[in-house]
């Protein structure tokens, strides 16, 4: 008899979770006696944020910037748009950037350059994913990292593939998701 292997998830619920655990401790004690403030960067980062805030302890505020570099593929456009803009004024704010995954570093790169430019008083990264393949060197310095993953396209947990699976309570490899429950609405 053939016994058919269901594919596991990349990161289970359950790994992610903790590890978030791990990370908002993390923060809570680089960031002691400090006031943040959390930008999410939409739309990957909303799950993972709301998870890391719901966890912290220093006091924080949140916003959010939309920016846009894929399309609805799954290779970089390379390009960076802002398509909504945060609603503080920077200027003299700790900020923590949120981001879902750091693959070519293009996003935080930019985002990076442009809270700096709005003066404020320091940028540190936080970073669900980092995949696998881009030289440290050519990559922005990322502060907290949650799992460091292989160079595939991967969905659920916020990240999208052209707006479909952010539901999913785990990341998956977009090739693994049809032996899945793709869980589809
Ligand atoms: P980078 O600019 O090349 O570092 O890519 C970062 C952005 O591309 C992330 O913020 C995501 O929005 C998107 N992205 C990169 N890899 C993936 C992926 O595997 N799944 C979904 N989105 C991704
Ligand atoms: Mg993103």
């Amino acid at each position: 008899m053939r016994i058919l292997k269901q594919p596991q998830p990349l990161l289970s619920a359950e790994r992610l979770q903790s590890r978030i655990d791990e990370m908002a401790a993390a923060v809570d004690r680089d960031y002691a006696g400090k006031e943040l403030l959390v930008v999410c960067v939409l739309k990957g980062s909303y799950i993972f944020m709301a998870d890391l805030t719901r966890r912290l302890t220093v006091p924080h505020e949140i916003d959010f910037i939309a920016v846009s570099s894929y399309g609805d593929g799954t290779t970089s456009s390379g390009r960076v748009v802002v398509t909504q803009d945060l609603q503080h004024d920077v200027e003299g704010c700790d900020i923590l950037l949120v981001e879902d995954v750091v693959d070519t570093g293009t996003t935080i790169r930019f985002l990076l350059d442009d809270l700096h430019k709005r003066k404020a008083a320091s940028v540190r990264i936080i970073t669900l994913l980092k995949k696998e393949g881009v030289e440290e060197e050519d990559l922005p310095h990322v502060d907290y990292i949650g799992f460091t993953i292989p160079p595939v396209f991967v969905v659920g947990y916020g990240l999208d593939y052209a707006e479909r699976f952010r539901h999913l309570p785990y990341v998956a490899s977009l090739s693994d998701i049809d032996g899945l429950d793709r869980g589809e609405k």
